[in-house]
Formats: C-alpha cells, structure tokens, sequence
C-alpha cells in the first residue's frame, strides 16, 4: 500500500449552503512539470466564494476553496492569486505568484491579491483618480473598498467614503477625507461602486462598479496581473498602502464565515489560516 502525506483542505463536494463546506484529510498535491508547491500560511476570505459555494460560478468538484495565497515555496514568502489555497499546501504555477512584502507578516500578505488588484484596476490602472479629484468609494468598509480608498488617496484624490458605524474609524484610518452612511449623494468625478444593485448612475461622472449597478457600462472583472500585485507588494513595503486584518480564523471557520458574509456581518479582510 502506497502511503501519502496528508493535509487538511476546506472544501466542497457539492454546491448548497455553507454546510457544504468540509476539511477533508487529502494527500499533499505533488507539483507537475511547472507547477510549484505552496506551503499555505494563509488565504483570505472574499465574497465571490459564496456565488462558488452556491453552484452560481462553475466549479469541477470537489472543489477546493480560496484564492489568496501567502505563503512559502521552498522557504521563499509569496503572494499571489491561485486555486485551492484553503489547505495546508497548494500546487500552482510560478506565474501565479509574486515575491511576498517584507514590512508585514507574512499572513496578512494573504488579504492582498484578490482585493488588492480589484482597487488597483479600479483606481490607478484608468487613472480614474486623478489629484483634485473628487471620488466616492461606495462600500469602503469591505476588502476592496479599505484598499481603494489608500490608492484614491495616494493618487491626490479627495476622497468620500461610504461607511456603517462599524467600519467608519477604521475607513477614516486609512485616509478618507469625508465618511458619510450607507446611499450616499452628491456629486463625483469618479464613482468607484463595490455595493450590489447599488443606485450610482446619479452621483457621478465615471463610473466602475464591481458588481451589478444602474450604471450601464461600469461593471468590471478583476484579472490577476503580476506586475500590479509587485507594484502593490512595493507600496505595502513603503508603507503607504496598509493591510487592514479585520478578523483571523482556521480553516473548520470557513462555514460560519460564509453564513455571516450572507448575513451582512463581515467587514474589512477576513484572514483564514490553515
Ligand atoms: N467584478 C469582480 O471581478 C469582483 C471582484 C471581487 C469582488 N467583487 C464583488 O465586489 C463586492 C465588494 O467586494 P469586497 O471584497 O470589498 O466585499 P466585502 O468585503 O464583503 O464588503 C463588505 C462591506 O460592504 C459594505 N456594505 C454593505 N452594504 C453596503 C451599502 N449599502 N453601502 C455601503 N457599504 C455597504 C459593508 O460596509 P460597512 O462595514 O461599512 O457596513 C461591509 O464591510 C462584492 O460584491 C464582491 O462579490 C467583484
């Protein structure tokens, strides 16, 4: 009898709620002709996950959740955007990952790609924010929005933010001009809009929304880019761009992580260790 390896992976075998989710015992992946193995320090938690878990976003299953990845290859610390990185270990291809920063614990490099690149291709990939500036981030409170108000800001916008109780010190923390509540108005340059169905399409000139919104033509896919996520890496370095941990959980949390993501009761980057 062969014997393997084994490590815990948090995964699905069928679409369904957040029950679905279990941390299996799998053999450790071995790494194809290309491929590299990760040894997982950390993933994060992103919403797009419950459309994955729902069966809304096609999956071959089992299917092993998370995105983000921190984590080392060959004792080296990497970031980057893959498949499969709720597990201890994770097999990808090297062009998937970037070096990690070295100003911040390597876990928390975790909340980084995914959210990180979506602020990025919203904000400084279009120049959509330009110095005066006047740019609204609606859902400033959540993974993206933390990140998009710091490059807003760093480009020498002004910036408003929309923010619950919750959320608003910490949105003001990193660097919002003006935080106002949930259905903003007024009048913008640039809308940066990260609230579902949200109604944007009055308040503003440009805008790019990340999920569905009133505003034909502004919905947009965030793509992995290497170079982004080193030129991300760089600020984080420098310390103009802060990682912002809300909350830090293991793998056997996944679940009532996604029950709370549907209820409206995370915010910020959720980090999830193995
Ligand atoms: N198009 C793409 O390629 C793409 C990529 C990534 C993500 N997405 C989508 O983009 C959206 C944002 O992602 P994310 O990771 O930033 O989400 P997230 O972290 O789950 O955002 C949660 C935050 O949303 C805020 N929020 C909820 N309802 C709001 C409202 N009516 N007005 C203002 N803020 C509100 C809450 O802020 P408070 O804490 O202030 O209450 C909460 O902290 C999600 O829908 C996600 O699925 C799309």
């Amino acid at each position: 009898m062969p014997t393997f390896d084994t490590m815990k992976s948090a995964r699905i075998h069928t679409h369904g709620g957040p029950d679905v989710i279990v941390v299996d015992d799998v053999p450790i992946p071995e790494p194809g002709p290309g491929e590299v193995l990760v040894r997982v320090t950390a993933t994060s938690f992103n919403p797009t996950e419950v459309a994955v878990r729902a069966g809304l976003l096609d999956v071959a299953l089992p299917h092993t959740l998370g995105w983000d990845v921190a984590g080392t290859v060959e004792g080296e610390p990497v970031v980057g955007w893959i498949d499969g990185a709720a597990a201890e270990y994770a097999v990808t291809t090297a062009d998937r990952l970037v070096p990690a920063p070295r100003a911040i614990p390597l876990a928390d490099a975790a909340a980084l790609p995914l959210a990180g690149l979506s602020a990025w291709q919203m904000v400084v990939e279009h120049g959509n924010a330009q110095p005066g500036h006047r740019v609204l981030v609606n859902g400033a409170g959540g993974g993206i929005g933390g990140f998009a108000v710091q490059l807003a800001k760093h480009a020498g916008a002004h910036v408003t933010a929309t923010a619950s109780p919750r959320s608003a010190v910490a949105v003001r923390e990193l660097g919002a001009d003006v935080v106002v509540g949930y259905g903003p108005t007024g009048r913008f340059d640039v809308v940066l809009n990260l609230v579902a169905d949200a109604e944007v399409a009055r308040l503003g000139g440009v805008v790019v929304s990340a999920t569905r919104c009133d505003a034909p033509g502004s919905h947009f896919v965030t793509r992995f880019d290497p170079a982004q996520l080193t030129a991300l890496v760089a600020l984080v370095d420098q310390r103009v761009v802060v990682v912002d941990v809300s909350e830090r959980h293991g793998l056997a949390h996944l679940p009532e992580l996604h029950r709370r993501a549907e209820a409206g009761d995370l915010r910020g980057k959720v980090l999830v260790t193995p």
